[in-house]
């Protein structure tokens, strides 16, 4: 952290009503790539949730009133500061989370051109007049702020799943309280304290770190001045939410798990495949939940596409995000890369077969980008999400069986495929039960485009124009007695 060039970005509290708030314990941030401890922050509970909603309960009278246009001067200031601190935020964020610098500096990119969006599109939330069906009436909808909105974000994307979240709560007139999670919440407070120097004012963003996951998280879902709940992670732990936000009747829209299948079909670009897969899959060293989880290689060509993929992984370079020319960083935690492991094992010991990699090579938070053959869809490498970098091939035949095997999944997140008949394009983007799906291209996140999920992926869209309805309440005003 002694690098930073501007070390006010390094916050150790909660911001809670456009102060920062000390507890008495504290939890230490730890570098995944050497276990390090690179900060100690202050460990808030249940009572300063509590007073962060009440700050954004308060703080919703003003930020609703306030023009599209006022918010959206302010939204940015913010937008322009993230940019201005990409370097020190993209620091920030590979010490606390491990990606190498490069992709962290993409993620603060990305986050900040989500308040760029929505600065503008809230901007453009239209209502509607309906003919009525008597004369002497009209039908005219409005759409207003939904009111307080919690957020719980995961650790993989410690900055831009916030600012996904928080841009579309904001434009759209909502104040908001996020928790971050604990093994990355340096990112969240350094865009804490550059919403506050861009005006953003007290109350409307508010960040609330703390290890009671459980106490928060209750407070965050059931808490009756909470409007909507949106919550970015498992689908085990996003289903528990869920029902917690059952008592008080909440919106919700959940960003779950995924198992992406990436489809290889012979009349494919295999070369623009390879490229595809190598990014989808081993992006945040697999950690991301639009990850490719499973190739799926047409027979016939299957041994060139796999040669040339293990080439092309080959050239990745595993190591400290911060050295230079390090392509692919360290699983968050021992624990993650355990389970990672565990998959490879159990697959290996129903047949699957190491092309590539499989073993943990720099020490114990680091995973060797790994490729197994010989796999099939119920083996627990391709039927689990795996959450790191291994890519199970699987080979098959015809359109109709490749479909069965990509559906065959409780997930129904992101999906992947390469052909260049145009026939075929349309009868697989259209039968693949996924909400996005990548057609001979293997990034497909952007502001502009409404992320989100089918099926136990989730529900509701983040960015684009879609990503406002969830912050917004629909109303119908009904003027009647309008005869002469
Ligand atoms: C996620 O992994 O939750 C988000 C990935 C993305 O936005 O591309």
């Amino acid at each position: 952290m002694q690098n930073l060039k501007d070390k006010s970005l390094l916050k150790k509290f909660s911001y809670i009503n456009g102060s920062w708030h000390s507890s008495e314990s504290t939890i230490n941030v730890t570098n995944p790539a050497t276990n390090e401890v690179v900060a100690t922050i202050s460990n808030a509970g249940i009572d300063e949730t509590n007073l962060a909603v009440a700050a954004a309960k308060n703080a919703f009278k003003l930020w609703s009133a306030k023009s599209a246009n006022e918010r959206s001067t302010l939204m940015r200031n913010w937008f322009n500061l993230m940019m201005e601190n990409q370097d020190d935020l993209g620091r920030i964020l590979t010490l606390e989370q491990g990606k190498p610098l490069a992709e962290a500096k993409g993620e603060i990119a990305y986050g900040a051109a989500f308040i760029e969006w929505f600065a503008e599109e809230g901007k453009r939330v239209y209502g509607d007049t309906i003919p009525a069906p008597s004369g002497d009436k009209r039908i005219i909808v409005i759409k207003q702020p939904i009111g307080v909105v919690a957020a719980i974000t995961p650790w993989n994307f410690p900055n831009a799943m916030i600012a996904r979240k928080a841009a579309a709560a904001l434009a759209a007139g909502c104040t908001f309280v996020v928790r971050p999670d604990v093994q990355t919440p340096l990112s969240a407070l350094a865009m804490a304290e550059l919403a506050e120097k861009a005006g953003i004012p007290a109350g409307v963003f508010n960040v609330v770190v703390g290890d009671d996951a459980i106490g928060i998280g209750k407070v965050l879902t059931e808490h009756k001045d909470i409007a909507k709940f949106t919550f970015t992670g498992s689908t085990a732990v996003g289903k528990l939410l869920i029902s917690q936000c059952a008592s008080t009747v909440k919106k919700v829209s959940m960003e779950l798990g995924g198992n992406a299948p990436f489809i290889v079909f012979d009349d494919a670009d295999i070369d623009a495949a390879v490229t595809g897969a190598l990014v989808s899959k081993y992006r945040n060293a697999g950690q991301t939940c639009v990850c490719t989880n499973r190739i799926f290689v047409q027979k016939n060509i299957v041994d060139k596409f796999t040669g040339k993929f293990v080439a092309a992984v080959k050239e990745l370079s595993l190591g400290d995000g911060l050295s230079d020319g390090v392509s692919i960083g360290p699983m968050i935690t021992e624990k993650a890369a355990n389970n990672v492991q565990k998959l490879i094992d159990d697959s290996i010991a129903q047949g699957a077969i190491i092309a590539l990699g499989g073993s943990n090579s720099l020490g114990e938070n680091f995973l060797t980008p790994t490729i197994l053959t010989n796999v099939t869809n119920n083996m627990p490498i391709a039927n689990n999400e795996i959450f790191g970098p291994v890519s199970p091939i699987i080979t098959f035949k015809g359109e109709d069986e490749v479909l069965a095997l990509a559906n065959d999944t409780e997930y129904g997140l992101a999906a992947y495929f390469y052909s260049r008949d145009i026939g075929r394009v349309w009868r697989i983007a259209e039968g693949l039960e996924y909400g996005m799906v990548g057609i001979n291209e293997g990034i497909i996140s952007n502001a502009a485009a409404p992320f989100g999920g089918m099926k136990q992926s989730g529900n509701g869209r983040e960015g684009s124009k879609y990503g406002l309805d969830d912050y917004l309440e629909i109303k119908y005003l009904c003027m009647g007695g309008l005869d002469k």
